[in-house]
């Protein structure tokens, strides 16, 4: 049994120690936000946070996750300033990609709460959509960190 810390909820998982955590928090723990796309690092949509971090679950052991602070998008609770700036920009199509793309964005802005169009394409050049939602995707990433600097100021957003 490895234990799992998830979303601030704690798990013990009967499986082999390189079984990919990915494969945990989808088939065993049933948390399907999170997305199997390439399954070799390539394309994001598995991301999730390991200790704020944010990492591509299909690359992560089962046994190196243990003891950390992991967190999915259903961390989230739909209510993320992220999570709102994407329905305000209508982002998805298809939406696979997005919870891939929602949290490496969370990342971002938990670690630079101000950041440049520049920044934001940088940060978010490994996660894929191949419904080219990226101008939508950049721009709600730039509204939800003007909105979360509005409401640390303290003003209406
Ligand atoms: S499924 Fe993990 S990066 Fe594509
Ligand atoms: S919205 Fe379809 S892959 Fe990104």
């Amino acid at each position: 049994m490895v234990a799992l810390t998830i979303n601030g909820r704690p798990h013990n998982v009967d499986a082999p120690d390189d079984t990919p955590l990915l494969w945990v928090i989808r088939e065993q723990l049933k948390m399907t936000g999170t997305k199997f796309g390439c399954g070799v690092a390539q394309c994001g949509a598995c991301t999730v946070h390991l200790d704020g971090e944010a990492v591509r679950s299909c690359q992560i052991t089962l046994k190196s996750a243990a003891g950390r602070k992991i967190t999915t998008i259903e961390g989230l609770n739909g209510q993320h300033p992220l999570q709102k700036a994407w329905i305000a920009e209508q982002v998805p199509q298809c939406g696979y990609c997005q919870s891939g793309q929602i949290m490496q964005a969370a990342a971002l802005l938990a670690s630079n709460p101000d950041p440049t169009p520049e920044q934001v394409v940088d940060a978010m050049d490994g996660n894929l959509c191949r419904c080219m939602s990226y101008v939508r995707i950049q721009r709600a990433v730039l509204r939800a960190a003007a909105d979360m600097r509005s409401a640390k100021a303290g003003r209406p957003t």
